[in-house]
Parts: C-alpha cells; sequence; structure tokens
C-alpha cells in the first residue's frame, strides 16, 4: 500500500495511492468533480435500501452494505462499468454506424446504458457537467475516438428517442481517460455515495 501524502487534496491522494503517480492538475480537479457529484442524489434506489435497513437500527455496516447491494445493480450504479464495455462493443464508430447499432440494440430490448433515468424527463444536470470535464480530458491525453462516440451517441438517443445521458454516461470515458481501472468505476460510486447515505440514516434516525 502507497501511504498518502499531507500535501495532496483528498482526491489527488486517492489516485496517489492508487497509482504511486501524482496525478495532474486537471485529473485532480475531474476526480475531484465526480466524487461532487455522485455525493448524494436525494431518494434512489441505493438511498432508499440504506433507509429501509437504516430504520431496523441495524449498525452502520449492515446499512451501508444493503445500500451497496443495491447501488451494484446495472440499473444503478453498476451503469458507468458497463457504458465503457457498450461503447467498445460499436462496429462503425461514424455518425450512421452508431445509429444503426443503437437501433439494433433498442430493437433487442436490450438498455442503452447511461441513458434515461427515473425521475429526469429531459436532461440529466450532472451530465452537463461531467462531460464538459470528460472532453477536456479526451483533449489532455490525445483521445480522437472514445469522447467522438459518446458524443454521437448522446446526439442520436436524443434526436430519435428522445433518451438523454445520466450521470455515468461521461464519468464512464472521463474515468477510462484519468487511467482508472474500469472495475473500481462502480466501487468508486459508493465511496462517494456513502456520504448522501449516511445523512440519509443520520436524519432519519
Ligand atoms: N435504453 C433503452 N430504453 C430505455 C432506457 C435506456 N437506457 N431508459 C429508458 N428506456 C425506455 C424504457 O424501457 C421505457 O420503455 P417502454 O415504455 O417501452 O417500456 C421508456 O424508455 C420509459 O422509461 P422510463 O419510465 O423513463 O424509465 P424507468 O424509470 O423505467 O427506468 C432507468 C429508469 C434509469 C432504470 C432506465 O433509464 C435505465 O435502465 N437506464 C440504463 C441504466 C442506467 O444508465 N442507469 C443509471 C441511472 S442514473
Amino acid at each position: 500500500p502507497i501511504k498518502p501524502r499531507k500535501d495532496l487534496s483528498h482526491a489527488a491522494n486517492f489516485l496517489y495511492m492508487l497509482e504511486g503517480e501524482e496525478p495532474t492538475a486537471l485529473i485532480s480537479r475531474v476526480f475531484d468533480v465526480a466524487l461532487i457529484l455522485h455525493s448524494e442524489h436525494s431518494m434512489n434506489a441505493s438511498t432508499f435500501s440504506a433507509r429501509v435497513t437504516g430504520s431496523t437500527l441495524a449498525d452502520p455496516y449492515a446499512v451501508v452494505a444493503s445500500a451497496i447491494g443495491a447501488l451494484a445493480g446495472p440499473l444503478h450504479g453498476g451503469a458507468n462499468e458497463r457504458v465503457l464495455a457498450m461503447l467498445r462493443t460499436i462496429p462503425d464508430p461514424s455518425t450512421e454506424g452508431v445509429r444503426r447499432w443503437a437501433e439494433d440494440r433498442l430493437a433487442r430490448k436490450d438498455k442503452i446504458m447511461g441513458f434515461g433515468h427515473a425521475i429526469y424527463s429531459e436532461s440529466d444536470p450532472r451530465n452537463t457537467i461531467i462531460k464538459k470535464w470528460s472532453e477536456k480530458l479526451a483533449t489532455e491525453v490525445g483521445d480522437t475516438t472514445l469522447y467522438p462516440v459518446s458524443v454521437r451517441c448522446e446526439e442520436i438517443m436524443w434526436r430519435e428517442k428522445k433518451l438523454f445521458c445520466n450521470a455515468d454516461f461521461f464519468h464512464a470515458s472521463a474515468y477510462h481517460f484519468m487511467g482508472i481501472p474500469t472495475k473500481l468505476f462502480t466501487p468508486i460510486f459508493v465511496m462517494s455515495r456513502l456520504t448522501g447515505w449516511a445523512a440519509h440514516v443520520k436524519e432519519q434516525r
């Protein structure tokens, strides 16, 4: 294990301890933004689970364990990992290719991961923020495929299906550009949402 450094921010320290290298200022900033965006989001599925378990006066570890169970599902926090895997299955990255891919997927009744929301109906305000940072990271790492394909996907899904990106969609490319392994995307979501779960249970009690 790499020891934390006193001179780094919380976000920069996490990335430093992950890789053993100090992250760039941009990467630290984006990771900090990602942690803030995920920290609390009202009464979603995992928070509801936390509240149910908390209402029985179960200990905080049991509260968090049940919340993690709900968050891990692909329709909730497990979506961010699947976004990246899904985007890699697009055979033709052109606008027409992405449109055909989306049509095929929807015809098979497969969900497009990172799109739609149970409460929002036209847009997810968190998407506007993380999309901007994902674009900056794409420029920093010299990406010419993942970010443009993501944007094409967003445009086509809105134009043809009126489905919009939720917070998970551009987090996938942003984390990827930061060099974070895909298997950590959902655990990082947990790490941040812990704040919200704890606050909810405290309020309830
Ligand atoms: N891909 C394909 N179709 C989708 C979709 C998606 N990502 N999101 C919604 N739809 C479809 C639904 O299947 C439904 O179709 P139907 O009327 O033919 O049954 C229609 O759009 C309306 O869905 P809606 O009621 O608005 O959403 P919901 O409350 O049922 O589901 C989610 C909300 C988040 C579970 C859903 O959008 C989803 O599965 N998204 C993908 C997973 C994801 O990104 N999760 C992270 C959420 S922050």
